[in-house]
């Protein structure tokens, strides 16, 4: 069925699972930090889980390296330093690897984060979401206006020259002023990175259950047009749905999951995806979810939840569901090299959906028109096999 010829780029994620408050709106696996976290533990369990994964990678050298969570920035630099000297120990980082570590402007400061870049990291995410004090409030931020800005001011100070900012727009009563005041503020911080989010409401969370009052979907669009071009007037180009970049400072490990390459998978509920040349198969495991339990498996040394093939379909639709998110599409030899599958494969929804004016297929590319990328879940119905009718 599938036919790879080549290794895949791979890449390393790590999930923190804790915070120390659940925001209303997120559905990340990530649990109240009560009573402390048991950081040292959490290491140890992350170095053998990777160790029960290394055959499956066998000599593969690592791109790129993403802790993300929850909040890693609650773990102390030591641990951290920790993690990352067990990695290098285990897996090969490719010289220049971009790592990367999401942080909490609520629960960081100049020397954390020094202490952080000492210990490897070389970018950092720092979750901002708003500069508004009252936005903040409604969506239960821990941090206020000033937090937020200090960490992107320590981020400099600390020498981080590769750094992004999440805020959301969309938000609970937010203006159109008020968003493109957030994103002034932001952009006047210099991040070389912008990951710019609507906010969207998540089943199993509070703003599912108690909903709030939402802009209107015209005020949101308004949103999105004046963003677009002030974020392009200040020289960020988007490179996909929500992620903009300055200077080319592109997220490698981001793009790596966008253009449908392997990454391993490692913590609490996190998930890996590997090409398993051998066998010519694509494989996709899940960690354990829960922190407790998930610590309890290092007695076993067994963290692994779920491990299935993908079929060749499960392939197809993945690949597109990741690759239409990027402004440039992809090219079919992108598609073939990532899936192992010919680029005729696509044809079922290919078809349809240029004539619908949702893709583009240039010379070499294909990619989502504007409108596609603004209906990108009826663009993706192309693809599956029920909306056809097989
Ligand atoms: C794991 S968090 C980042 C780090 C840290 N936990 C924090 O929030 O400061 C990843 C990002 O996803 C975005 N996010 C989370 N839930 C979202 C939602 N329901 N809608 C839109 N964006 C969301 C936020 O911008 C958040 O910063
Ligand atoms: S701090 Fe980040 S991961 Fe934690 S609950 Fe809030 S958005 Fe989710």
């Amino acid at each position: 069925m599938f036919n790879f010829t080549s290794t895949l780029p791979l890449t390393l994620y790590i999930h923190i699972p804790w915070c120390v408050r659940k925001c209303p709106y997120c559905d990340f696996n990530s649990h109240e930090a009560q009573g402390g976290i048991p950081e040292a533990q959490y290491v140890t369990a992350l170095l053998a889980d990777l160790e029960q994964d290394l055959p499956a990678a066998w000599g593969r050298p690592v791109d790129s390296v993403f802790i993300g969570g929850g909040t890693p920035s609650l773990f102390s630099p030591e641990a951290i330093d920790r993690l990352l000297s067990g990695i290098r120990a285990l897996v090969q980082l490719q010289p220049g690897a971009e790592i990367t570590l999401e942080a909490n402007p609520g629960t960081v400061d100049r020397e954390r984060f020094q202490g952080f870049r000492e210990a490897g990291i070389n970018r950092l995410s720092i979750g901002v979401q708003s500069f508004q004090p009252e936005l903040l409030e409604k969506i239960g931020r821990i941090h206020n206006a000033r937090e937020a800005i200090r960490a992107a001011e320590a981020a400099h100070y600390a020498g981080f020259d590769n750094f992004n900012l999440d805020l959301m727009f969309g938000l609970p009563g937010q203006t159109v002023p008020q968003a493109l005041a957030d994103l002034q503020t932001a952009l006047d911080l210099e991040p070389p990175h912008l990951s710019w989010y609507e906010l969207t409401i998540e089943p199993n969370t509070p703003f599912y259950r108690h909903p709030p009052s939402l802009p209107a979907e015209d005020t949101v669009a308004d949103m999105q047009d004046v963003g677009r071009s002030t974020l392009e007037s200040r020289g960020y180009r988007r490179y996909e749905v929500s992620a903009w970049a300055r200077d080319g400072r592109t997220c490698r490990h981001n793009l790596n999951y966008w253009q449908f390459g392997d990454y391993l998978g490692i913590g609490a509920g996190a998930h890996g995806k590997l090409t398993d040349m051998a066998r010519q198969a694509i494989v996709r495991s899940t960690r354990i979810r829960h922190p407790r339990h998930y610590l309890d498996a290092l007695q076993k040394r067994d963290f692994v939840h779920s491990r299935v093939e993908l079929s060749a379909q499960d392939a197809i639709l993945e690949f597109v569901m990741n690759a239409l998110r990027l402004d440039d599409g992809f090219t079919p030899e992108v598609f073939t090299r990532h899936t192992g599958l010919p680029a005729s494969a696509l044809d079922p929804g290919l078809q349809t959906a240029l004539d619908a004016g949702l893709l583009e297929h240039t010379a070499d590319m294909v990619r989502a028109t504007r409108l596609g990328q603004r209906y990108l879940n009826e663009l993706l119905q192309f693809w599956m096999p029920d909306a056809r009718g097989n």
